[in-house]
């Protein structure tokens, strides 16, 4: 059994999937977003049920898939509890285990490229991230980096693992895909031999550039990867997307559903539309379903039996992520599906209240409490 490894052209970065080979339930560490339909299809082709994902720190490259595929996939989140992915929902600790079907995972905290960056070893396999690279390291001059810490995540960590390991890491920039324990040990060009002040001293010294996605990239990540569009005022023209036929506003979707040009579906769950509100005349077809934001198994023939032939399907949730989701599987149904972009309750503000950024409510559509 080895992991399947998968790469970003554009930032280099590798994604793993494991999985069990009798349950089929798989983790994915490190996903990218641009790269979410890629990701997407190997689990289908290989038949998996994606239960975690997995993050080796808050990246500072490229901008994680997480908070997507927990949306598309039915995953759970996890991210190193010292990297502030506060919306992740496992906060990982050294020596956590993180299960899927019989095999495990287990955490090593390995601290320096960031002050959480952590490893993870599957069986004789570990995932290195920016940890260790082969023939490399990463970077510790920016985002909590210590060139002291990594020395002894790396020396007293890593190296303390049998030689024969096999190493996978974050990223490489000349097609190698894997290495060893044993060979990094015996020839990695920064750390082999070296003691820690020649080690400090050459990370101090290798005057890198600053990575060109740094600021887009790590407020993203700190998020699971979600990005928000509210605060637009109304658009007249729907936007184009990816993998489904786009996005609208609040107020076009209302506009087409009023004239019958539309099914309007809302896809949050029983609990939400009970709590917080809900459209009277709406299809209620929740995407997902409170406890345990378990899929709907029945959420395919629900929507196409709601959806006549000839009709667009305007999909609604809470902030415009889980629909996305839904017009894209809508979309696979065959039917012309459109995200609303800000969803019933808008994006949350600074104070994590929602209400005062776009939404369906915001913008006076008509809603009403149970
Ligand atoms: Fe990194």
């Amino acid at each position: 059994m080895t992991p399947i490894q998968l790469f970003d052209p554009s930032s280099s970065t590798y994604t793993y999937i494991l999985c069990d080979d009798v349950t089929r339930e798989a983790v994915i560490i490190d996903p990218v977003d641009e790269q979410i339909e890629r990701d997407l299809e190997a689990l289908r082709k290989y038949d998996l049920k994606l239960v975690w994902t997995i993050e080796t720190h808050a990246h500072a490259d490229h901008i994680t898939s997480a908070g997507q595929l927990a949306e598309h996939a039915g995953a759970k989140t996890a991210a190193p509890a010292a990297c502030g992915i506060s919306t992740a929902s496992m906060q990982i600790n050294d020596g956590d285990v993180l299960r899927f079907g019989k095999e495990e995972i287990k955490a090593i905290h390995t601290p320096g490229h960031t002050s959480g960056s952590t490893s993870y070893l599957w069986r004789n396999h570990v995932f290195t991230g920016d940890t260790l690279l082969i023939n490399g390291c990463g970077r510790t001059d920016f985002q909590s980096g210590s060139a002291e810490a990594l020395y002894h995540s790396l020396t007293d960590k890593l190296f303390a693992l049998p030689d024969e390991t096999t190493v996978w890491p974050g990223h490489d920039y000349q097609e190698r895909t894997h290495t060893t324990i044993g060979n990094e040990k015996r020839g990695n060009a920064r750390i082999a031999g070296k003691s820690k002040e020649e080690f400090v001293a050459i990370m101090q010294n290798l005057n890198l550039p600053r990575p060109k996605r740094i600021d887009e990239a790590v407020p993203a990540n700190l998020t699971g990867g979600l990005r928000h569009d509210a605060g637009g005022g109304p658009i007249s023209e729907p936007r184009a997307a990816n993998g489904y036929a786009g996005d609208v506003s609040a107020q076009l979707a209302y506009n087409w559903w009023q004239a019958g040009e539309a099914v309007l579906v809302d896809v949050r769950t029983d609990a939400e539309r009970e709590w917080v509100g809900f459209v009277p005349g709406a299809v209620p077809l929740p995407w997902k379903q409170w406890p345990g934001m378990a899929m709907n198994t029945g959420f395919d023939e629900a929507l196409k039996a709601a959806t006549p032939a000839g009709k667009k399907v305007v999909l609604l949730c809470r902030s415009g992520v889980r629909s996305i989701a839904a017009a894209k599987r809508a979309t696979e149904l065959g039917l012309e599906a459109y995200n609303i972009l800000e969803g019933f309750e808008g994006d949350p503000d600074q104070q994590a209240h929602r209400g005062h950024k776009g939404g369906w409510r915001f913008h006076g559509l008509p809603w009403r409490q149970n």
